[in-house]
């Protein structure tokens, strides 16, 4: 079975995260969006907010399963029994980290490969921090998230 982790932190997933998701799916038998618990970053929304958004909004993908990890990507896609690392990448000013990050997670297991797919043009301006600046300040995120995501990020900033 092909199968491929999407890591991330996923706070909020943003219609640039659903796009990646719903065309690496395609790619492969198998694919774990994987929720980072970040314990030195302080996020919007808990893991398992992450997570329970990610699933409603990837419910009609029959092949994709969320889950949350905490530790180094490269241990979870092994604990995982993937061989692949998806990422997206939306402009030049995302490649050099993302450059790091796979070849970092290429000498921690030399068997897992990253596959970058350049976010549709269409979404590649959209970032969760931005998406969480706009929200914050009262401004319009139906175009950067689901309505469902939209309406629990406006209950987390007690605007409902
Ligand atoms: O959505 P993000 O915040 O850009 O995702 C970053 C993520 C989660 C992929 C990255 O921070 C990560 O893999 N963290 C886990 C620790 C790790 O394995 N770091 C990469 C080796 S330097």
């Amino acid at each position: 079975m092909r199968r491929a982790v999407y890591p991330g932190s996923f706070d909020p997933v943003t219609y640039g995260h659903i796009d990646i998701i719903e065309r690496s799916a395609n790619l492969v038998d198998e694919l774990i969006v994987a929720v980072l618990i970040n314990r030195s970053k302080t996020p919007l929304f808990s893991a398992e907010e992450r997570v329970k958004m990610l699933a409603e909004v990837t419910a009609d993908i029959p092949n994709v399963r969320i889950k949350s990890f905490s530790g180094l990507s490269a241990d979870f896609v092994r604990e995982c029994d993937a061989r692949f690392i998806v990422r997206g990448l939306r402009a030049i000013t995302d490649f050099e980290y993302e450059l790091q990050m796979a070849q970092t997670n290429r000498v921690l297991d030399h068997e897992i490969d990253t596959i970058f797919l350049t976010t549709s043009l269409e979404y590649a301006y959209i970032s969760s921090t931005t998406v969480k600046e706009v929200a914050y300040f009262g401004g319009d995120i139906s175009r950067f998230v689901p309505d469902l995501v939209a309406e629990r990020m406006l209950e987390k900033l007690g605007r409902k």
